[in-house]
């Protein structure tokens, strides 16, 4: 057994204890564990403990990154202990846990660490940094939980370093009840650069969501780089101006105000293929988005020869749901299979999510190519076009070994047995499909959308409208009712939705997203709920949270 370790020397000014508390509550962690119970022993992390895991063995890759944040966590010179503990990592057999499952046990001298795959060791160390506090990759701490006590040497000048943090130990045995626990952001109308989604994917893994929906094409503008069509970053990333205000507070017939600033925004393929690593190396798999075929005025201005008007479109600064949609064709199909080749290089995921939301029917009714395609596929109807079109882009996606998402949408004219379908507008999609044998990600507005107010409108930023309170989120259940045990089973998990029109800084897009999210990974990973309790473990989180929100 080759023992990852790290062992720091140094000298002792003087020393700072936070004193401990006892807690009624057992783990303090979000989302709450399936079985746990309290020691009456301590258990203190400091530089002197040893990460221990066998190499080459799945274990191996999650102690590093352990030690790596622990490492940061004690970076400090340090006094010699008399004693050394460690954090042991044991490769386990018990079907129980699961791919995400493990056994967290806290003994006096070491904590054993048992799962049967990466993902489960991954989400034992994050329960464990959650424990003590530690914030995800080490570089926040907080003392606000009663079971946990920092020690920190001083050097006098108002610096401190942590010496160690010592908390009551527990056992924890845990395992997912959704194996797709998702969460989705909007990047088209307003963007967030490489270092603020890695930050949000920290955050994600911390509570140990593992899908991360990438909201990258919109009316707005166009978020990724396709190496065949420059057009898409040259022109279609860049929308000329952003309306000011709420789009609802207008009237009829209102001049919109734009606020006169150009907006341009896109990640190239070595940045994506950056993100995408980054959330792979914390069990999260990227779900790109690609929106088709309504949701496209951005691409039609750079690629007009794809739309029923040929011309005159413009990525929009407004929002709101827009008429220029893709013309359903051939040559289109060949345009956006294109794109999804690229997009299935960079993006190893199963599942791509092709959109298929809230496309007005207006220019396929009126262009005379959509109504031969209509025609020559024996079509009754532009609900049956738009079928069709799904239908013909899954069937690419599946020749290169991949499956579809589509939003509820795509039911209406006939879906194929193959196609999962998120249901956003309201659970009847979800039911719908899950009736009908396929599988289906619930995501309903009225619960799970975070880009609706939280609170009181009246003092809270601007939102898109609604109202999805934390209690709210925390109480919906994903399993939609008068399904039977098999049909249960196409349900195969959930998502909240951030859409992003109102949400123009990170800060706030964290404001927006917690604790809501913290509601949503305990929906979708345990299988009990206790409000109360949440709260109580949910003020635990809280300095974290606020950190987040705090402008750099
Ligand atoms: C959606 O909110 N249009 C999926
Ligand atoms: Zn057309």
């Amino acid at each position: 057994m080759k023992k990852v370790s790290f062992l720091l020397l140094g000298i002792i000014f003087c020393s700072g204890v936070v004193k401990a508390q006892h807690t009624e509550s057992c783990s303090d962690i979000i989302p709450a564990p399936v079985e746990c119970k309290e020691y009456k022993h301590s258990f203190e992390i400091s530089s002197q403990t040893e990460v221990v895991a066998n190499v080459n063995r799945p274990e191996y890759k999650v102690a590093k990154y352990l030690e790596g944040v622990l490492k940061k966590v004690f970076s400090s010179p340090k006094h010699v202990k008399k004693y050394k503990n460690s954090i042991n990592f044991i490769l386990s057999s018990d079907k129980k846990l699961g791919k995400e499952g493990y056994v967290l046990d806290m003994g006096r001298k070491q904590i054993t660490i048992e799962a049967n795959e990466e993902a489960g060791f991954f989400y034992a160390v994050q329960s464990l940094l959650q424990l003590y506090n530690i914030a995800p990759n080490g570089d926040y701490i907080w003392t606000k939980n009663d079971s946990v006590a920092t020690k920190v040497d001083s050097i006098g000048n108002g610096t401190g370093y942590m010496v160690s943090i010592r908390r009551t130990a527990v056992k924890i045995a845990d395992y997912p009840r959704f194996s797709y626990r998702g969460k989705h952001l909007d990047v088209a109308r307003h963007f967030f650069n490489v270092e603020e989604v890695k930050r949000y994917l920290d955050l994600l893994a911390y509570h140990k969501i593992n899908r991360f929906h990438w909201h990258l094409t919109d009316d707005q503008g166009w978020r990724i780089e396709i190496k065949k069509y420059p057009l898409l970053t040259q022109i279609a990333s860049c929308r000329d101006h952003t309306m000011i205000g709420h789009y609802k507070d207008y009237k009829k017939d209102e001049p919109v105000r734009y606020d006169g600033k150009k907006y341009c925004a896109f990640y190239t393929q070595e940045e994506i293929k950056e993100i995408v690593q980054y959330a792979a190396d914390r069990y999260i798999t990227v779900i790109p988005e690609i929106e088709m075929p309504g949701h496209s005025c951005a691409v039609l201005e750079a690629y007009p020869q794809y739309s029923c008007r040929k011309s005159g479109i413009k990525a929009v600064g407004s929002w709101g749901v827009f008429e220029d949609v893709l013309c359903c064709n051939d040559s289109t199909f060949r345009f956006m299979e294109d794109i999804l080749s690229e997009v299935c290089e960079l993006f190893p995921s199963e599942y791509i999510h092709i959109g298929g939301d809230e496309c007005p029917k207006t220019r396929w009714k009126e262009c005379p190519i959509c109504q031969r395609t209509m025609k020559e596929q024996g079509l009754k109807d532009e609900n049956e076009l738009q079928s069709y079109f799904i239908r013909t882009i899954e069937k690419f996606l599946l020749s290169k070994g991949r499956r579809i998402i589509g939003w509820d949408e795509i039911l209406d004219g006939g879906v194929t047995r193959t196609a999962t379908i998120m249901s956003w507008r309201g659970e009847k999609g979800g039911y719908a499909a899950a009736k009908d044998g396929n599988d289906a990600i619930m995501v309903p507005e009225q619960y799970l959308y975070f880009n609706w107010y939280q609170a009181n409108p009246e003092t809270e930023p601007l939102a898109f409208s609604g109202l999805t309170p934390l209690e709210k989120v925390y109480h919906y259940n994903p399993i939609p009712e008068g399904l039977n045990a098999e049909e249960q089973k196409h349900i195969i998990g959930l998502q909240a939705n951030t859409w992003t029109e109102y949400i123009d800084n990170f800060p706030l897009l964290m404001y927006m997203d917690y604790p809501r999210t913290a509601a949503l990974s305990e929906i979708g990973w345990s299988s009990s709920r206790d409000y109360d309790k949440f709260l109580q473990r949910l003020k635990i989180l809280t300095p974290l949270y606020r950190k987040m929100q705090q402008k750099k």
